[in-house]
């Protein structure tokens, strides 16, 4: 794993958009995959300015959301769907047919979670996914007790997500407690995976993740077994972690490393 900490929720944000810019310049038409939540919202408006000063196209690109409450509509002003359109798509030039969140309201839910595994798979595979993480450690909706193996299907939300998501829903207003969400199997098989974090609440999902056994108690730990897994949190969000001074060590060689081949003769 590749540990970034950096000063503030700001530099997370920019930091992401800029892996977002050097994969669409490597690939134009990558399959990108995306996910909700307060923390990518800073990232989506960092993108949206880059995309008005012409430094990133989405034109050719694809995308793939990792999860959807079960039960809502697309339409549903707290569905994923809709928090897609409004943050990211509603502002860039993404072709909206090329963008993917399963289908919340599926008459045949099951049906659609094979679905979308088959349409990631005839994309090619995702090249670039985006990942939050959730205070118990879950990605996407995959809670603690998820398979390391699992693929797209229909999960039951704990107690303590419907609860840290509850700010979102009004007080009398219906809140799911299922959802459709890529599997950790899913979420392995992208080329690279980028997960970005902020905040002390984050702490110790972060600590379990980065530094504790790989378990299905903390779902995030399975990104112990990706070979380009880069995680990109603030100084609030590393303070659990026993080896930081290593982290920012290595990360400084990295820039070394980098610049060094940047200034290498074409
Ligand atoms: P958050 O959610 O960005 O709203 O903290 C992250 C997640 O639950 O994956």
């Amino acid at each position: 794993m590749q540990v970034v900490i950096l000063k503030d929720a700001l530099e997370v944000a920019n930091y992401g958009a800029k892996l977002f810019c050097q994969q669409l310049q490597i690939k134009p038409n990558s399959v990108l995959g995306l996910a909700t939540g307060s923390t990518p919202v800073a990232l989506y408006k960092e993108i949206t300015s880059l995309y008005k000063q012409q430094k990133i196209s989405f034109a050719q690109a694809s995308s793939f959301n990792l999860d959807e409450y079960l039960g809502l509509s697309g339409d549903h002003p707290q569905s994923y769907r809709y928090f897609m359109n409004e943050q990211l798509f509603d502002h860039i030039d993404i072709n909206k047919s090329h963008t993917h969140v399963p289908n919340g309201n599926a008459i045949n839910p099951i049906a659609a979670c094979q679905d979308y595994e088959l349409a990631i798979r005839q994309a090619g595979g995702i090249d670039l996914q985006l990942l939050g993480i959730g205070r118990n450690g879950h990605i996407g909706f995959n809670e603690p007790s998820s398979s390391l193996s699992s693929r797209t299907r229909i999960k039951t939300l704990t107690q303590a997500t419907i609860d840290d998501n509850a700010r979102f829903f009004a007080d009398d207003e219906y809140q799911p407690e299922l959802s459709i969400t890529m599997g950790i199997g899913t979420i392995l098989e992208s080329r690279k995976v980028m997960l970005l974090a902020t905040g002390a609440a984050k702490a110790e999902a972060i600590k379990n993740m980065i530094e504790g056994p790989l378990s299905a108690s903390c779902p995030a730990s399975a990104l112990q077994l990706h070979n380009d897994a880069v995680i990109v949190i603030d100084e609030q969000a590393a303070t659990l972690l026993e080896h930081q001074q290593f982290y920012k060590q290595i990360e400084a060689q990295n820039q070394k490393l980098q610049q060094k081949l940047a200034d290498l003769p074409r």
